[in-house]
């Protein structure tokens, strides 16, 4: 294991290679313990001067070694498991061989090449390659690969690498076989794949739009091949997306998924053959939910995305990651919002970078989208690379204007296809594109935390003018304690008596183009002019820049812009905002022993929108929902009490469930479906409204409702049904929980993808009882600490979830967390890493939880054999401010 070592890598230090590589010839012979790699670099120096030649390695064992073709003597290198040294090599280009010998079973850390199952695979970013040879395993050295891979032609009967197969065959007499892959595209090693396995295939093709054929193949377990329509389906829809949304073709013959159980993230963009955690494969309508099947959708996009924003342009170093993720992140959520609904689309995103994004902003693991420093390059796969870099790059989009920002992407893709590009290299694209000066925009890049804006605005009606003061602050973040102002897009309204926008002029003659105002001071004022009327401004239209806005805009003016902004977005925030406002209010009446105020008003406010034929059912389905409690949590800011924050949203619900009874009842008649089921967009957005209904029904505790749910179990036919019925029932201490998370256990044990729902929906349980439940469900024949996504359904459910049980006033669950990271640490660094993180909020907690949070952190810093991965976490997560 790697142990923690002296390693901050800077962004200032970075250097050039002094060696490139122009290709390499891997051949692997796999084995189950024993697998050998012999890699062929064809090495050229880099520059005039000869530097020494330092390849990375990991836990690696050399079994042989020749430079152009004769075997080095001893003394001219250094072979040490971390590294490869030859001091003196030969000043002009060479060729180096280089034998290892690597066990895949014995890799625990699904990363460089392990087993998932019978299936043999590899992991390589960010930084696996090294761990099956020796190389510089840096994006910036990109070379040409030629795989041979061979094996028992029992035990892997299909052999894939990166590219396009080149030659085939038996090896005669021997039972063994082999099979060599070419990927004339130059590539980072973080991208190289081989997979091997009894895998079956599922097939289809797709014409691009320059009429070339390119073969699709998806590969699953034997016996799966009926769950991966579905993806199939995203993959050509994506293919086509980004023919017309971004001119992208792809450029190989062949394009391939492999779908493994056991992997750590999400999935992988690997060059022509992307690597898939199976969850965001496997689909069919009895055992996906419609948030699975959007999920795959969107995921199958931004792998396939990645060939173009990632692969064809790469990152120069790791520092740049926001580079290929936030962009391909954006170019996901466009896909989205195109094949399903865009109000519904940037509301969802929104939320989850709310829920994740400003929470890691508020707190110790904060950090630039760009950061500048790092331990471990994997704990930056981070919401603020991934979602707030997506944010950065809508903001250019914003702030240019559509058509400069396609303009400035062609730039992009013409100027640096086949390079390691940089953050820099990027901006300069619309920049020279648009003729905008985009220097202090880069500060979105270097800076961390989530600005603020405080918005103040003025009608004056004798000068017929609206003043909106506006003034930023980004807060202070680990490392960086002074901010400068940031360029922040502002699209707004302002929205007149009759609901309508009236004319945006400002007073001194400036334009504003499409409806955005750049904010570039740390306080300034805009004064509109010939308005006539005291209008109600709508600010941050579609959540147009990643800040949190505070306006001194009335309740009733918020319910004014519920009913009449045309701005869907800021028609479900102003919602949001009434009711976080009632929420944070009977959170401190709750706490000073006082009782929660009822909330007619926003009862109303929801009431006019259920009735409001008009609107999309998935769109009043995101209206259902109340602000989470981790919201509340993260407006409160600090002195948090996660029960007094459960009991007040528990007060709310029950109070609108019941308020709004009649309407949402007849919502449930209405939107029951009677036609076999279809995962579209449109019956999606049905089932998610009819069991918003239901839930908040519920949330009364009626007997009718509970009954409701419990039929609704029994009688769905689909997975997306009869999982909201479980959810909704699980939330309650009645009968008809245990007997329906029995039976859909009974119906599902031997799926071990729907069992993880199973486990997700018990660790969730608002109860003081999970704790008890999740430890013994720890020792289920389902579940198993080995399996990445059976932890995170069980574990990391509870930790992210379950904001009231895991902080417990008594911190069992931090002490739960503090074990189990500990026990899965030694095995899976990047797991237990992931998890710890479930503790980066603890000093917004009231005094009591602080000090036991804090006392867990403590004791998991004091394990001396911590991997670098979770000691980073703990040590920056303690650090002082
Ligand atoms: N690059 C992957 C993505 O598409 C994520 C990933 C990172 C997967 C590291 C595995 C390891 O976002
Ligand atoms: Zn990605």
């Amino acid at each position: 294991m790697r142990t923690e070592d002296a390693r901050p890598v800077r962004l200032e230090d970075y250097r050039p290679p002094d060696w490139l590589v122009e290709t390499v010839e891997l051949e692997v012979s796999l084995h189950p313990t024993a697998t050998r790699v012999r890699a062929t670099l064809m090495l050229k120096p880099n520059g005039a001067a000869a530097a020494p030649l330092i390849l990375d390695g990991e836990e690696l064992t050399l079994t042989g070694l020749t430079l152009d073709g004769a075997a080095l003597p001893p003394e001219q290198y250094v072979a040490t498991t971390e590294r490869l040294t030859i001091a003196q090599p030969p000043p002009r280009p060479f060729r180096l061989t280089i034998e290892t010998t690597v066990d895949p079973s014995a890799n625990t850390e699904l990363s460089g090449l392990y087993r998932s199952g019978a299936i043999y695979c590899t992991q390589c970013e960010a930084e696996g390659f090294r761990r099956i040879t020796y190389f510089p395993d840096r994006p910036d050295v990109m070379a040409v690969y030629t795989t041979r891979i061979e094996a028992e032609k029992a035990e892997a009967p299909v052999l894939l690498a990166n590219g396009n197969r080149i030659a085939a065959g038996e090896i005669a007499g021997s039972g063994r076989h082999f099979a060599v892959w070419h990927d004339p595209f130059p590539k980072p090693s973080y991208l190289f794949a081989l997979v091997g396995g009894p895998l079956a295939c599922v097939e289809d093709r797709f014409r691009t739009m320059s009429g070339r054929e390119v073969e699709l193949r998806i590969y699953v377990e034997p016996g799966k091949e009926d769950r991966c329509a579905h993806a199939m389906d995203s993959l050509k829809r994506a293919m086509r997306w980004d023919e017309t949304a971004f001119g992208r073709e792809y450029d190989l013959d062949v394009f391939m998924i492999v779908a493994v159980s056991d992997f750590n993230m999400g999935a992988m963009e690997n060059k022509g053959l992307n690597i898939f955690n199976d969850k965001y494969v496997l689909a069919s309508p009895a055992t996906a939910t419609d948030g699975d099947f959007e999920r795959i959708e969107a995921i199958i996009a931004h792998e396939y995305f990645h060939n173009w924003t990632g692969n064809r342009i790469t990152c120069r170093d790791w520092f740049q990651l926001c580079l290929k993720e936030g962009l391909t992140v954006f170019r996901d959520q466009e896909f989205s919002a195109d094949m399903r609904s865009r109000a519904v689309e940037r509301i969802s995103d929104v939320r989850g970078l709310r829920a994740h994004q400003f929470v890691e902003d508020a707190g110790p693991l904060a950090h630039p989208v760009r950061p500048t420093l790092y331990r471990e390059i994997n704990n930056f796969y981070t919401a603020t690379v991934y979602e707030k870099g997506a944010e950065v790059v809508r903001m250019l989009a914003t702030l240019i204007g559509p058509e400069s920002f396609r303009k400035g992407m062609d730039l992009y893709f013409v100027r640096h296809d086949g390079e390691a590009a940089t953050v820099e290299q990027f901006v300069q694209c619309f920049a020279d594109v648009s003729g905008k000066d985009l220097g202090q925009f880069m500060r979105w890049y270097s800076q961390a935390g989530t600005p603020e804006v405080v918005a103040t605005g003025g009608y004056d009606a004798r000068g017929r003018t609206y003043r909106l003061e506006l003034a930023q602050t980004v807060p202070a973040t680990p490392g960086q304690p002074l901010k400068e102002p940031m360029a922040i897009p502002l699209a707004l309204g302002l929205v007149g008596r009759d609901g309508r926008d009236l004319p945006l002029k400002l007073a001194d003659g400036r334009a504003i183009e499409r409806g955005v105002l750049t904010l570039t001071k740390a306080a300034e004022t805009f004064v509109f002019g010939d308005i006539g009327e005291p209008p109600v401004p709508s600010l941050n239209r579609g959540f147009s820049a990643p800040i949190k806005l505070v306006a001194n805009v009335s309740a009733d003016e918020l319910r004014f812009l519920t009913a009449h902004d045309r701005d869907p977005f800021n028609r479900w925030q102003a919602l949001q905002t009434l009711a976080t406002r009632l929420l944070l209010d009977n959170v401190a009446a709750l706490r000073a022993g006082g009782a929660p105020r009822e909330g007619g008003d926003l009862a109303a406010a929801l009431g006019a929108i259920v009735a409001d034929g008009a609107l999309e059912p998935a769109y009043v389905a995101l209206m259902l929902a109340l602000p989470g409690e981790a919201d509340l949590a993260r407006e409160i800011g600090r002195d948090v009490d996660p029960d007094a924050i459960f009991a007040a949203r528990a007060a709310l619900r029950a109070s609108l469930g019941d308020k709004l009874a009649g309407p949402l009842f007849d919502h449930y008649r209405r939107l029951s479906e009677s036609g076999p089921y279809s995962p579209d967009a449109i019956s999606a957005g049905r089932r998610a409204l009819r069991n918003a209904c239901l839930d908040l029904l519920a949330a009364t505790r009626r007997g009718d409702a509970i009954a409701l749910a419990a039929r609704q179990y029994q009688a769905a036919d689909n997975m997306t049904d009869r999982m909201a019925a479980l959810a909704t029932l699980s939330l309650h201490d009645v009968p008809e929980r245990a007997a329906a998370l029995h039976d859909f256990y009974a119906r599902h044990a031997d799926d071990p993808l729907i069992v993880d729902k199973w486990l997700t929906l018990q660790a969730a349980i608002p109860e003081p009882a999970t704790l008890d439940r999740v430890k013994a469900l720890t020792a289920h024949p389902a579940f198993s600490f080995a399996n990445p996504n059976r932890v995170r359904a069980l574990i990391n459910a509870f930790a992210f979830a379950n904001q009231k049980e895991f902080n417990r006033a008594d911190g069992a669950g931090y002490e739960f967390i503090a074990d189990t990271v500990l026990k899965l640490d030694p095995r899976n660094p990047q797991l237990a890493a992931r998890l710890l993180s479930a503790l980066k909020s603890w000093r917004v907690l009231e005094a009591g939880r602080r000090a036991l949070a804090q006392a867990a952190l403590r004791r998991v810093a004091g394990e001396p054999s911590l991997s670098r991965d979770s000691s980073d976490i703990v040590q920056r997560a303690l650090a002082e401010e």
